[in-house]
């Protein structure tokens, strides 16, 4: 197949779903992974930065980007093998993330469930290992399948070759910037096995009075969950969280606790403790606060939002400010957690 002609000089605005100004020299649409080869070793050899694009959901563009930008938008959902009750499906990198969990209930896989209604593209997902409400994709995740920029050869990644953390993964280390991930593959159940132990979940599930779950019924109160918390980019620009959650060693996090021993904490690998970093954002105030178009979600401390025409430069001042009272306040450093572009 000929990819599609690329677009000069071309909006990224409606591309990302902070909704930030910012211009592509280039902006080449990707519909079949068999033209990757090609078109990136053009691009290479122009002496090109290239930028692979998803969903534009964890993205901000603090500038333009002079170079090549691959949107990726191939398609399809293939049924790879069936043992018993467990199903091996490949998405394409262009399907997106909640269609594919939609269409995966539909069908009577399951486990993706708790991950409904997360923006963005398949092919993300394995980049930030998305996860809410109890799961990530570590759990789902049989293997990545990606060309490799520099050794310009296939890859395909068990999941342990992925490197899964928390909001992290081998996309963002050692093959960031050289791997574009074409085609995930998923290990799921025929059988339902619900997760609801999230105490969100646990709270949604039985204000609908609904004490033995179908992985239908996560699914909608995930879905419900999400709608009343997390602003939906199509009506106001926004990346999800934009900052990770705060990982301490067991002595740091004993020493936070002392001091707040209200401060909402999970455990996390190895000993370590992930605490809520909405939680010290919203208790230095800064919940609902708005300069200009730049500002925090009234209802999610962890979500800033473009209300309209903020520049990445208002947003990027906003984060700076509140770290920096994070740190101040608590002595607790938080990191944006989107990937953040140029300028
Ligand atoms: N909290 C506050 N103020 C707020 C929001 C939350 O004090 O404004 C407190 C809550 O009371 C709760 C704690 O913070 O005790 C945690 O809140 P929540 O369960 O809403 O989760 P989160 O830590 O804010 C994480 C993920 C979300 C994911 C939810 C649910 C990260 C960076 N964020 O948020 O993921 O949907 O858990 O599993 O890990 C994303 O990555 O874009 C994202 C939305």
């Amino acid at each position: 197949m000929t990819a599609p002609a690329p677009l000069d000089h071309a909006d990224l605005r409606a591309l990302n779903t902070l909704h930030l100004p910012a211009r592509a020299a280039r902006l080449q649409p990707v519909e079949d992974a068999a033209d990757l080869p090609a078109l990136t070793a053009a691009v290479a050899d122009r002496g090109e930065p290239l930028l692979v694009l998803g969903g534009g959901s964890n993205i901000v563009f603090a500038g333009d980007f002079a170079g090549t930008v691959l949107h990726m938008r191939t398609r399809g959902i293939e049924l790879l093998a069936q043992d018993g009750d467990t199903v091996l499906v490949a998405v394409a990198a262009g399907e997106l993330w909640h269609d594919w969990v939609a269409s995966a209930l539909e069908r009577g896989w399951y486990g993706l469930e708790n991950l409904a209604l997360i923006p963005g593209t398949v092919g993300a997902a394995p980049v930030q290992n998305i996860g809410a409400y109890g799961i990530e994709l570590v759990d789902r995740l049989q293997s990545v399948e990606a060309w490799d920029l520099e050794a310009r050869q296939w890859l395909r990644l068990s999941v342990t070759e992925c490197e899964m953390g928390y909001r992290d993964s081998v996309f963002k280390r050692r093959l960031a910037g050289r791997a574009v991930i074409t085609r995930v593959i998923f290990r799921l159940s025929t059988v339902p096995d619900p997760r609801a132990q999230y105490a969100d979940l646990q709270r949604e599930l039985a204000a609908r009075g609904i004490t033995a779950p179908t992985p239908r019924d996560v699914f909608d109160a995930v879905c419900a969950i999400r709608r009343a918390k997390l602003p939906d980019p199509a009506q106001i620009g926004n990346a999800g969280s934009f900052f990770r959650n705060p990982v301490l060693d067991a002595a740091d996090a004993a020493r936070l606790l002392a001091a707040h021993p209200d401060a909402p904490h999970y455990p996390a690998a190895g000993g370590a403790v992930k605490f809520a970093a909405a939680w010290f954002i919203d208790r230095c105030g800064w919940k609902g606060v708005r300069r200009g178009d730049a500002g925090v979600h009234e209802r999610q401390a962890l979500v800033l939002v473009n209300h309209g025409q903020a520049t990445a430069a208002e947003l990027l001042a906003l984060a700076r400010d509140i770290q920096a009272d994070v740190r101040a306040r608590y002595g607790v450093a938080i990191e944006p957690e989107p990937v953040i572009v140029g300028g």
